[in-house]
C-alpha cells in the first residue's frame, strides 16, 4: 500500500454533496461510510486499497475494528490519502474497541494499538464494539461457548464507559458509542453516563429495521448506524441460518430497483439514508462502492416507496452473536432483550 498514490477519481462523487447528520457534539458525519470488514473472504491488502478507491471517489467516512485485522494498511490508505492533499478534519474515522480490552487499563491501550496502526493522532468516532467481555477464538463453530463468557454486567460496562469517557477528556476521540446494544441496555447507559453515546451501531436493512431501537436512538439524539446495510448478502455460509431472508431478492426491492435501473443493493442504500440511518456498505469493488454512495445524491425514492419498503420488514436479525452466549443462556436471543429485561446468569 505505500507505493500507492492518491488522486481525485474524475468520475467520483463531491463529498460535499453527501447528505451528513449531526452527532449531539456538533461534528457532522458523512450519511454513508465504507465498511471494512473482509472477514475471511478479502484480505487486509484488498480492503485497504478499497478504502483508498473509496476515498478517491468520495467517501469521507470510514468504519473500523480493530478486532478487522486490518487497520495497519488501511493506515496506510489514510497516509496516502492525507498526503495526496485530503485534510484529516475531511475524514470521518470510526474504531471499536474488542471485547477481550474492556479491562481497565485496556481501553486505552485498543485506542493507542488502532491510532497507531491508523496513523493518525486522534479518532471522530471510537466504539464498544459490543457490550460483553467475551471473546471468541476465530473461526469458533457457532455454537461454541466460551466457559468466560458472561451475561451484560451494568457495572462492569459503565466500568469500560468510564475509560471511553476518559479518552474523550484526553482529546484522542471526538465521541464515543454503543454498537449491539439493546434499549433496557441503553436506558441504563444514558442513565449513568457522564458523556452520552453519539451513536450506536447496529444491524439495519429493509428485512431488519428495528423500529423502536431506531426510534429510541432517535428520540434520545443518538446517530443510529446501520451495518449490514444490504443484507450481508456474501457473508460467510456459517453465519446463515435456513429462516434467514435475502433482502435484495425481495419483491418489493426489486420492483423499485427495476423502476430506477440499480442493482438492489442500492435500493436498500437509499431506503437507509432517506431513513435517516447512516448505512456503512461493504464493497472492495469499484463499481459497487462508486455506486453505493452516489445512491444518496440522486434519484430519491417517493414517500409511495418508503412507505412500501417500511411494510417488508422480516425481523430478520442476522448477525445473532452465538459465539457470545455464556454457558448458561438459552439461545442467541439472551443476547438482545427482546422482551425489554436484561438476561442474567
Ligand atoms: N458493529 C458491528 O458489530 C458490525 C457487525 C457487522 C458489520 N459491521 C460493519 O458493517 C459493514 C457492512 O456489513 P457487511 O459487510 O456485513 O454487509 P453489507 O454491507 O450489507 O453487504 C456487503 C456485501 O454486499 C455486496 N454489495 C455491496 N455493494 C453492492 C452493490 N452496489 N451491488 C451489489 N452487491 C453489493 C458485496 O458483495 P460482493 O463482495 O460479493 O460484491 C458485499 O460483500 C462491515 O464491513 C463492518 O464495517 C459492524
Amino acid at each position: 500500500m505505500s507505493d500507492s498514490t492518491f488522486a481525485i477519481a474524475p468520475d467520483g462523487v463531491n463529498p460535499s454533496v453527501v447528505p451528513q447528520r449531526t452527532l449531539h457534539t456538533g461534528a457532522k458525519i458523512p450519511s454513508v461510510g465504507i465498511g471494512t470488514f473482509g472477514s475471511d473472504r478479502f484480505s487486509a491488502e484488498e480492503v485497504a486499497t478499497a478504502v483508498l478507491g473509496a476515498i478517491s471517489v468520495g467517501y469521507r467516512h470510514i468504519d473500523c475494528a480493530s478486532i478487522y485485522g486490518n487497520e495497519h494498511l488501511i493506515g496506510e490508505s489514510l497516509r496516502t490519502a492525507i498526503q495526496g492533499g485530503i485534510k484529516r478534519e475531511e475524514l470521518f474515522v470510526t474504531s471499536k474497541v474488542w471485547n477481550n480490552m474492556h479491562g481497565e487499563g485496556d481501553v486505552l491501550l485498543s485506542l493507542a494499538k488502532s491510532l497507531k496502526d491508523l496513523k493518525l493522532d486522534y479518532l471522530d468516532l471510537f466504539l464498544v464494539h459490543w457490550p460483553f467481555p467475551n471473546h471468541h477464538d476465530q473461526g469458533v463453530s457457532v455454537d461454541s461457548r466460551d466457559p468466560h463468557a458472561v451475561p451484560y454486567i451494568h457495572e462492569d460496562f459503565m466500568k469500560t464507559w468510564r475509560q471511553m469517557e476518559r479518552l474523550v477528556d484526553m482529546g484522542l476521540v471526538k465521541a464515543i458509542g454503543t454498537s449491539n446494544v439493546s434499549i433496557a441496555k441503553l436506558k441504563l447507559i444514558l442513565r449513568d453516563a457522564r458523556i452520552k453515546p453519539a451513536v450506536n451501531e447496529m444491524e439495519l436493512h429493509p428485512h431488519f429495521q428495528q423500529p423502536e431501537l431506531f426510534q429510541f436512538c432517535v428520540d434520545n439524539k443518538i446517530v443510529p448506524i446501520g451495518f449490514c446495510p444490504i443484507g450481508s448478502p456474501t457473508r460467510p455460509d456459517r453465519d446463515k441460518t435456513d429462516t434467514d431472508t435475502v433482502d435484495i431478492q425481495d419483491p418489493v426491492i426489486v420492483k423499485i430497483a427495476q423502476r430506477l435501473g440499480v442493482h438492489p443493493a442500492v435500493v436498500c442504500l437509499k431506503w437507509a439514508v432517506q431513513r435517516g440511518q447512516v448505512p456503512i456498505p461493504f464493497s472492495i469493488h469499484r463499481s459497487e462502492y462508486l455506486s453505493n454512495l452516489k445512491c444518496s445524491t440522486e434519484n430519491l425514492l417517493t414517500d409511495a416507496e418508503m412507505k412500501e419498503l417500511a411494510g417488508i420488514d422480516r425481523k430478520c436479525r442476522l448477525i445473532k452473536g452465538q459465539v457470545f452466549l455464556w454457558t448458561t443462556a438459552k439461545d442467541w436471543p439472551d443476547l438482545w432483550d427482546e422482551d425489554g429485561h436484561i438476561a442474567g446468569l
